[in-house]
């Protein structure tokens, strides 16, 4: 090192890369916290990217067609992709795929209980929004967007 740079800036070169350990842990936290949020807002990003699906709607059921506390089968959006479409007994209408997300064994409607049972291995799903309230199945049932167009009931999209 030059000598007129060492009086010029008289520091204590010995100490110049020293991190404390407190500067160490204070840094550590900032650069934790600040991946634990990016995570979350990945997270939060792709979940809501995946949440809704819109596809070319379809007719599958009118409100005359289903009473209240029963349900109607149907595919949506491909011919493959077995749904319910349900009227709680209150009234309103929902629908969810059909297909349990453990094993993908067909659930049934089971009105007086509020919910959507798999008979494979016991599961069930809430008939309000199709989240796991009992049983192995990992995943809340896929919900089937529907439109109340003047009585007749269009699915025009899924929400996973
Ligand atoms: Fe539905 Fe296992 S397939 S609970």
């Amino acid at each position: 090192m030059d000598e007129h740079l060492r009086q010029d800036f008289p520091i204590d070169w010995e100490d110049d890369g020293y991190v404390s350990r407190r500067e160490f842990f204070k840094f550590m936290t900032v650069a934790s916290g600040g991946l634990a949020l990016g995570s979350i807002g990945l997270a939060a990003w792709s979940r809501t990217l995946r949440d809704h699906r819109t596809f070319e709607p379809k007719l599958v059921g009118t409100l005359q067609s289903i009473a209240p506390g029963s349900a109607l089968p149907f595919t949506y959006p491909r011919d493959t992709d077995i749904c319910l479409l349900i009227r709680r007994p209150d009234g309103e209408i929902a629908a969810f795929s059909r297909r349990c997300t453990h094993l993908s064994c067909p659930v049934d409607y089971q009105p007086l209980k509020g919910r959507l049972y798999c008979p494979c291995h016991n599961g069930a799903f809430s008939a309000e929004d199709g989240s796991v309230i009992q049983g192995p199945p990992p995943h809340p049932l896929p919900q089937i967007m529907i439109e109340n167009r003047d009585g007749e009931l269009w699915a025009v999209g899924v929400r996973s």
